[in-house]
């Protein structure tokens, strides 16, 4: 196989937003998407469909270029790239000239076969970290990575590929930052120097466009919302979705659903959804229910839903080869399914045996499948769970001449579980009307987080995958997620009670807060690990509780910024060496100000690296100046969690669902610090899309321990809040304080103070309210 490399230039032409160069082999578009965002597009197959399943934004219409005899450079005011014109190559510096990504100058861009690849100058001191779903370490210098989605049952800790493709990576050398996202969804490769002496870092594909998105912001917050400006933010998910969810496959009749969602209210265990997993069909036909063991879906939902909960029920892509079976008789007549070259419909084997495969690219065929949801939706189902859609098929070998319309299986396998989601997404929202679905997928590719949450697919019960389970869901992060589980307790397998009780207590701050196990396992429901552990699981769900007032409104920063509820430390601490260090790599922040630890089960201190700042141990008050490792303890009944000093942290009393109404208290903690800080509360109905049209309530919560302010902005938005009271909770503040409130005004007016030296209470007034103390 020859190399052919990409040449030199040979004419240039700027057309509208484009700029187009012509070398012997190629065409390349340069496109500036805003004055950060770069794109470029290497093709030798110049197509004008220039379609994207994860780009949702366009070009900006004009930007200019100069050219000189060597080069053409493009500035923005914060990015320049020069592009030399021989040997044709791509070089991204800082607006003040500071080198942030440059092709390797001997290799460039070339071919190999359909094969398209970028080879890039790697720094000294360049660190990468992002690619989303992705076993190994948070920095992935001198590690490499498959992206083809897969059904990757039972995998390992270090398996590659698992179940998503997220080709965006973020770069970090000499204290700068850029981003890079390669929109291409053949299989595709990175090496981040693993394999290459340390000389270069490369990415490529199978086949396609060297299509990239160039980000050049500098802060990784700021490239986060640049991704996800370009590719699109989750939206308000339902309320109920952030409460506990508990899962199994399968619960086996609608009986035991029930008696699972009646013990949860008897034992006072706050909990919001179940899930029907794939016993709930007859004879695993999607869209089905087996009549027998649940001969009513309508009576048992509303029987959950008295009892505050939620239903989720699963569905897979596979539809049954069956004649008299509804979607299959229709797929068949309408043409929906995958097919070979000559049309034959493609055949293979999933849970209900033979099935063929819904076409998902295909608009009407996402209309059809939309529309069979029904069949869910009118009994009360509003939960919708996506999996399999790798696609999975026993064998895990898919033949390469699969069609999906017009294209091939290699060239958009990495695509079909993120448009199955959409199809999904659309079609039950169009069903619910108002009403705001939940949508949960395994197979992903960027961008799906405009319709889905995920969760990181089969893992096992140890602590091994514990600890994995977060630097995945960290890693997510990065790639625009947001909305994210793991199987809580480990999938396969059977975890100690104090694996499940360790487990369920970082649960507490996974974005999706969900408790699931394969078949033929134990039981892991909370009640199922003796009296203490339950007390314990318990005590730690009710935590979850008591803070969602906090993750919802770090959900809304999610939608509004694209920044993660779950953030690696690389986040906000970038420069510092340590939160790399592999000893510390799994810390993260839940929201703006928590920081945890995760701790496997077997022990019981653990070494916390705190970062920069001032940090209170939530259990105990304890604080601890940052910059530090300390040795922590960890007993199971409480694990390392701090709060950043200067924290603004809304709470509420322990409710058993997110339909029950609580006392109407919104409990406001904050830790004093010696810097200001801001907190946006956010809160809605928390189940339909009226916030779109201002039914919203919204206000700036500040801190400012210069001038010994607390203030509640003006409220906006039209919604009004559950909670009429506000009790303000001070932690920290004693020796500022000395048990005493000096003034609490809303605007002038003097409000009633309760006695209690570490809080005051006060009705929730949507004016301006100031506390001096
Ligand atoms: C797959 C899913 C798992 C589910 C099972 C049965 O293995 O990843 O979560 O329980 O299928 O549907």
């Amino acid at each position: 196989m020859q190399i052919e490399i990409l040449g030199n230039v040979k004419g240039i032409k700027k057309q509208n937003d484009v700029l187009m160069i012509n070398t012997a082999e190629a065409v390349v578009r340069v496109w500036v998407y805003s004055p950060s965002v770069i794109r470029v597009n290497i093709s030798r197959n110049f197509d004008e469909s220039d379609a994207s399943f994860a780009v949702i934004r366009g070009p900006l219409s004009k930007f200019n270029e100069a050219e000189t005899e060597k080069e053409i450079i493009i500035k923005t005011t914060e990015l320049q790239l020069h592009i030399s014109k021989s040997p044709l190559r791509f070089n991204f510096f800082t607006a003040d000239g500071r080198a942030l990504s440059e092709d390797d100058q001997r290799f460039g861009v070339n071919w190999q076969g359909t094969r398209v690849t970028s080879y890039r100058k790697l720094y000294p001191d360049e660190r990468f970290i992002g690619l989303g779903e992705k076993t190994g370490n948070l920095n992935r210098r001198g590690s490499s990575y498959v992206n083809w989605n897969t059904d990757a049952a039972l995998h390992g800790v270090d398996a590659d590929p698992l179940y998503k493709t997220f080709p965006f990576f973020v770069g970090l050398h000499n204290g700068l930052t850029y981003g890079l996202f390669f929109d291409n969804t053949h299989k595709s490769y990175f090496d981040f120097g693993a394999s290459t002496d340390a000389t270069m870092s490369w990415f490529g594909a199978d086949a396609g466009d060297m299509n990239y998105y160039f980000f050049g912001a500098q802060g990784i917050a700021k490239i986060i919302e640049e991704y996800t400006w370009l590719t699109g933010r989750m939206e308000m998910p339902p309320l109920w979705s952030l409460g506990y969810q508990q899962c199994r496959w399968s619960y086996m009749s609608a009986d035991e659903v029930v008696d699972i969602a009646e013990n949860f209210r008897r034992e006072k265990i706050p909990a919001d959804v179940i899930y029907c997993d794939i016993d709930y069909m007859d004879d695993y036909k999607i869209f089905t229910w087996n009549k027998e063991p649940f001969p009513e879906p309508a009576a048992m939902i509303n029987k959950l839903k008295s009892m505050g909960f939620h239903l989720v029920t699963i569905v897979d892509p596979g539809i049954k080869v069956e004649e008299g079976y509804k979607e299959y008789d229709e797929g068949v007549a309408k043409n929906y399914f995958a097919t070979y070259p000559d049309g034959e419909n493609y055949t293979a084997e999933v849970w209900p045996g033979r099935c063929h495969f819904p076409d998902f690219f295909r608009d009407d065929v996402r209309e059809w499948w939309g529309k069979a949801f029904i069949a869910l939706t009118e009994p009360g189902v509003d939960g919708f769970w996506n999996d399999m859609n790798e696609p999975a098929a026993w064998g895990q070998n898919i033949p390469w001449l699969v069609k999906f319309g017009e294209k091939y299986m290699p060239e958009v396998r990495n695509a079909y579980g993120m448009q199955m989601a959409r199809a999904t997404y659309e079609g039950t929202k169009k069903i619910l009307g108002n009403k705001r679905p939940f949508i949960l997928t395994r197979a992903a590719y960027s961008g799906t987080q405009r319709y889905s949450a995920v969760w990181t697919g089969d893992n096992s019960a140890s602590d091994a995958h514990l600890l994995l389970g977060q630097r995945l869901v960290n890693s997510l992060g990065i790639t625009g997620m947001s909305l994210i589980g793991v199987d809580i307790g480990g999938f396969a397998g059977n975890p100690t009670p104090e694996l499940m009780v360790r487990w369920n207590s970082l649960g507490v701050y996974t974005p999706m807060f969900r408790n699931h196990a394969m078949e033929g396992t134990k039981y892991r429901e909370p009640w199922c690990w003796g009296k203490e552990n339950e007390a314990i699981i318990k005590k730690d769900i009710e935590q979850r509780y008591r803070l969602l007032p906090y993750i919802y409104s770090s959900f809304y920063q999610s939608c509004q910024t694209g920044m993660p509820v779950s953030r690696t430390l690389a986040i906000d601490y970038t420069g510092d060496e340590n939160v790399y260090d592999v000893k510390y790599q799994n810390q993260f922040l839940f929201g703006d100000s928590i920081l945890i630890t995760p701790v496997e089960s077997t022990k019981f201190t653990e070494d916390v690296y705190l970062p920069e700042g001032e940090w209170y141990r939530l259990s105990s008050g304890k604080k601890f100046k940052g910059g530090q490792a300390i040795s922590a303890e960890a007993p199971l009944t409480d694990l390392p969690v701090f709060i950043k000093a200067g924290a603004i942290i809304p709470m509420q009393k322990v409710i058993q669902s997110t339909a029950e109404e609580g006392d109407g208290i919104l409990e406001v903690n904050i830790w004093h610090g010696k810097e200001a800080n801001t907190f946006v509360y956010y809160e809605d109905d928390g189940l339909t899309y009226d916030h779109q049209n201002g039914a919203y309530y919204k206000r700036q919560i500040t801190f400012n321990p210069a001038k010994k302010i607390i203030g509640f902005s003006t409220v906006e938005g039209s919604f009004t809040s559950k909670y009429n009271q506000i009790k303000l909770v001070l932690h920290g503040f004693e020796t500022i304080v000395q048990g005493k409130v000096r003034t609490l005004s809303a605007n002038g007016k003097i409000l009633r103070i309760s006695k209690n030296p570490d809080h005051v209470v006060f009705a929730n007034s949507s004016e301006q309210i100031s506390i001096i103390y």
